[in-house]
């Protein structure tokens, strides 16, 4: 059944965030498929629309604020106001501290909270307007810190304070706000990390599933399906909360 609802998730081309814009397509939401390249979002978008279900492609920098400003207009105006947001963009920029360039804390901060903030208060307004709204912020096990990833754990932990904020300012307008911190799901980010620190991949995995305690590594759908939860119009009287995805206690 068709929701009324229209979604945008951002950073959607590939990974996790492709499988949550297939997954709320296939709940009956209309996505809007947000990358930093249009074309990059066709592959996505083909998916939907061959499934039945209706998406559109979008090119923005999330933390662009005209391109925000923008992109958000684009999508009112072709599928409708929207309702759902789900903010998952996100690069890695990693270096030991002592390393680490301006330039590389610059763009990390920018892209993960500087990006959720410029999208949230571009798109709350339609939700006041709507009385409805769902919001879900990808935050990360690593902000409970991470060596090497100064810059990634200080913007996943601000992404936890920046929710638990909209969850207070929001409550009002029927507006709930969530973050999802995954552990390791196999994404092309994951596998980026494997090569930059010189092991394969798969011996990263392996590696990896000593701490995890139900023994496998995650998938973008087992986020998916956190995310399918939280903007669910049952999930109402659940806000400002951060659900670990990953695998056991975080
Ligand atoms: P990915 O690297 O596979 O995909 C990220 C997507 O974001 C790419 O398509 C990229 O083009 C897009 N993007 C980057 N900068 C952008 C910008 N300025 N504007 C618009 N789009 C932009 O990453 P993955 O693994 O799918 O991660 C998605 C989210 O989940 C990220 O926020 C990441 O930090 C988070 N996460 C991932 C985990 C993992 O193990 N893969 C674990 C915990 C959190």
């Amino acid at each position: 059944m068709r929701s009324p609802h229209v979604a945008i998730v951002t950073g959607a081309a590939r990974g996790i965030g492709a499988a949550t814009a297939k997954r709320l397509a296939q709940d009956g939401l209309t996505v809007a498929v947000l990358d930093l390249d249009e074309d990059s979002c066709k592959p996505v978008v083909q998916e939907i629309d061959k499934a039945g279900g209706r998406a559109i492609g979008v090119g923005a920098d999330v933390a662009d604020e005209a391109a925000v400003a923008f992109a958000v207009q684009r999508v009112v105006e072709e599928v409708g106001a929207p309702t759902v947001l789900v903010n998952n963009a996100g690069i890695l920029r990693d270096n030991l501290l002592f390393k680490m360039t301006a330039d590389e804390w610059d763009a990390v901060i920018n892209v993960h909270l500087r990006g959720a903030f410029l999208m949230t208060r571009a798109v709350q307004r339609h939700m006041t307007v709507a009385a409805w709204g769902r919001i879900v912020n990808l935050s990360s096990t690593c902000a409970l810190g991470n060596r090497g990833q100064a810059n990634y754990s200080a913007a996943k932990a601000g992404i936890q304070g920046f929710t638990k904020t909209l969850a207070m300012e929001l409550g009002k307008f029927g507006v709930t706000a969530n973050a999802i911190a995954p552990g390791f799901i196999e994404t092309d980010m994951t596998a980026a990390t494997a090569e930059r620190i010189g092991v394969g991949f798969e011996e990263l995995k392996e590696a990896s599933l000593e701490e995890i305690a139900v023994k496998r590594i995650g998938t973008p759908d087992d986020v998916a399906h956190a995310v399918s939860f939280l903007v669910s119009p049952d999930a109402g009287f659940v806000s400002g909360q951060v659900l670990y995805v990953a695998g056991g206690p975080a």
